[in-house]
């Protein structure tokens, strides 16, 4: 028998449970279901640390956010979403205060803010280093008064039902069960984080495998710039652990191996340093955008200016100078990472940090609504691309979104269930019970198979880190593709030996890695189609950003042959390209 509810919401993390609230709030007769493979408090969005970003501040303004998000995105970004994202980003997030959220504050009380990379005015929304934590708290709390949200934990969501072109529900694995149930909706709304473990060193958490990019792209939806993959300038090695934007927006420092500030031989366009005495704020060539941060480390990398570690090449986040009070009040978070991930305590020694894969700016294709070209089916959050981050997106901008898009999202999903709440229900159960036995006849019940996941995820990871990294060329990205599709025939010849039906981790591993060979060849065959250099994809055989021929979204459809590229335009409301520069 199907669950039937009006809305169902994939994800758990901030912009499923900010559209759970957006429809309870709007019309309390709906029933919203959030399906979430983990326990809600155990989404990705726990683990954000630096801030979100609004207007708020005298000093600054709308079209301040605009502008800074339009040239961070070296003009990817459409501009009627950014438009309309840094207008309704200050609303957000006072009700997300309302809701509970405990904004850290200036000493006369009001709202505080930080600096943050490529944003030239300070507007970054803080509590202390933790905001994903307690934003994350605010919204679950305040989702559990809506009587009308049920939650689905550990389920995991692996297929998007669709009958009559509509999409109509999702067929998800209960986790606990080993059981696929199907839940029926007028509307699906994907909020299921990004697909940074296609990458081998990310600070993405475990579950970021992308299923609900690629649950999309299965059921025919376009997944758009996927090509451009976000590195934080600043992971600790071996483990990817973020270390935030936040320590270089109090003042933190990179140096090499030498003790040299190396961003200064980097043409960033940020100065070496600006001080004003009013405020004790340096903004520095440190607050750069990410994309020129980790291009910048690479080189300084080939010139030998990093250190060898077991991790990998470092260099060093200085903020010893900040002193133990001020790290204590604003970066607690780093100092406890910092002291229990890399031994060293940041008072008195500073961190080494390597950059790291940290965001996906591609993602389901939406418009400013949240709604996909799939009737029924809408996306926000990381999962989307809708798009205000375009070729980089700037720290702090992303929890914002997920507020703003999450909410919108909801508004939209929760009218169109309105309108279209007849269900073809014994066609969608029937696909159910197709998707319990695909599941398992190609996993549980699969006998045979000499291809283990491990060795699969490892070469995928190894193939991607070598061919669409930070710096890409056309031989690299092709190896990196033909390996991928070499990756997915020898899927089909998979090992699973865990038969068991109850918190089987070996069939989770499995589906998620089917989803992320799927995403992975969407990245790499992206990127082989721009021959160009913008934000974060960088080609070295087309070093230079080309208007004429790529001021468009990509767009990745699977086919049977494999990937196919389209393109859409940008939407430029007000601001033509121009030269990406910085600090002035
Ligand atoms: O560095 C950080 O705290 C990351 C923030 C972000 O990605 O928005």
């Amino acid at each position: 028998m199907s669950l039937r509810h009006d809305i169902v919401i994939v994800g758990g993390g901030g912009a499923g449970l900010r559209a759970a609230i957006a429809i309870a709030e709007t019309n309390p007769s709906l029933s919203v279901a959030v399906v979430s493979k983990v326990y809600p408090m155990r989404s990705h969005t726990v683990a954000a640390e630096g801030g979100a970003a609004a207007v708020i501040k005298d000093n600054d303004s709308l079209d301040e956010h605009f502008k800074d998000t339009i040239g961070g995105s070296d003009w990817l970004a459409d501009q009627d979403a950014v438009e309309f994202f840094v207008k309704t980003a200050p609303e957000e997030m006072i009700q997300l205060e309302h809701w509970g959220c405990p904004w850290s504050r200036e000493p006369d009380g009001s709202v505080a803010v930080r600096p943050f990379g490529g944003m030239k005015i300070e507007r970054t929304w803080f509590a202390a280093d933790k905001t994903g934590f307690h934003m994350l708290h605010a919204l679950y709390q305040t989702s559990l008064k809506y009587s009308p949200i049920t939650s689905y934990n550990e389920w995991f969501a692996t297929k998007i039902l669709v009958e009559n072109n509509r999409c109509q529900g999702v067929a998800a694995l209960d986790l606990r069960t080993g059981k696929v149930e199907t839940v029926l909706a007028g509307a699906v709304i994907m909020c299921t984080g990004g697909a940074g473990k296609i990458f081998p060193f990310t600070t993405n958490g475990a579950i970021k495998t992308g299923d609900g990019m690629g649950m999309a792209y299965r059921a025919g939806v376009g997944l758009k710039d996927m090509e451009f993959i976000q590195y934080h300038p600043t992971g600790l090695p071996g483990t990817g652990i973020l270390i935030t934007e936040a320590a270089r927006g109090e003042g933190g420092i990179l140096i090499n191996k030498d003790g040299y500030r190396y961003l200064q031989d980097y043409d960033l366009g940020t100065p070496l340093e600006i001080t004003d005495p009013d405020h004790p704020v340096k903004k520095s060539m440190e607050l750069g955008p990410r994309d020129r941060l980790s291009q910048a480390f690479m080189r300084e990398r080939d010139k030998g200016g990093t250190i060898s570690t077991d991790g990998g090449p470092v260099v060093h986040l200085d903020i010893r100078h900040l002193g133990e009070k001020l790290i204590d009040k604003k970066l607690p978070f780093v100092r406890e990472l910092a002291k229990n991930y890399a031994g060293i305590d940041p008072v008195h020694t500073p961190i080494p940090v390597r950059p790291v894969v940290h965001y996906i700016m591609g993602g389901i294709d939406t418009d400013i609504n949240g709604a996909t070209q799939l009737p029924g089916l809408y996306a926000a959050g990381e999962t989307a691309c809708v798009s205000i981050n375009g070729a980089n997106r700037l720290g702090s901008n992303s929890l914002t979104e997920l507020l703003v898009f999450g909410g919108v999202a909801g508004h939209a999903a929760a009218e169109f269930a309105t309108n279209n709440p007849d269900l073809d229900e014994a066609a969608l159960e029937l696909q159910g019970v197709d998707e319990q036995q695909r599941i398992a006849r190609d996993f549980i019940n699969k006998q045979g198979g000499t291809e283990r996941i491990a060795t699969l995820r490892k070469e995928m990871h190894e193939t991607m880190e070598e061919g669409a990294g930070i710096y890409r060329t056309d031989a690299a990205l092709r190896t990196t593709s033909e390996k991928l599709v070499e990756l997915r025939e020898r899927f089909a010849n998979l090992l699973i030996e865990d038969r068991s039906l109850t918190f089987n981790t070996e069939l989770t591993s499995a589906l998620e890695l089917d989803f992320m060979l799927d995403l992975a060849l969407a990245v790499a065959e992206s990127g082989l189609a721009r021959t160009e250099s913008r934000g974060s994809h960088q080609r070295t055989d087309y070093p230079e950003r080309d208007d004429a021929n790529f001021l468009k979204h990509s767009l990745a459809f699977k086919t049977i042959d494999g990937v196919r590229i389209d393109y859409k335009d940008v939407v430029i409301t007000k601001w033509p390209p121009e030269e990406r520069v910085y600090g002035r």
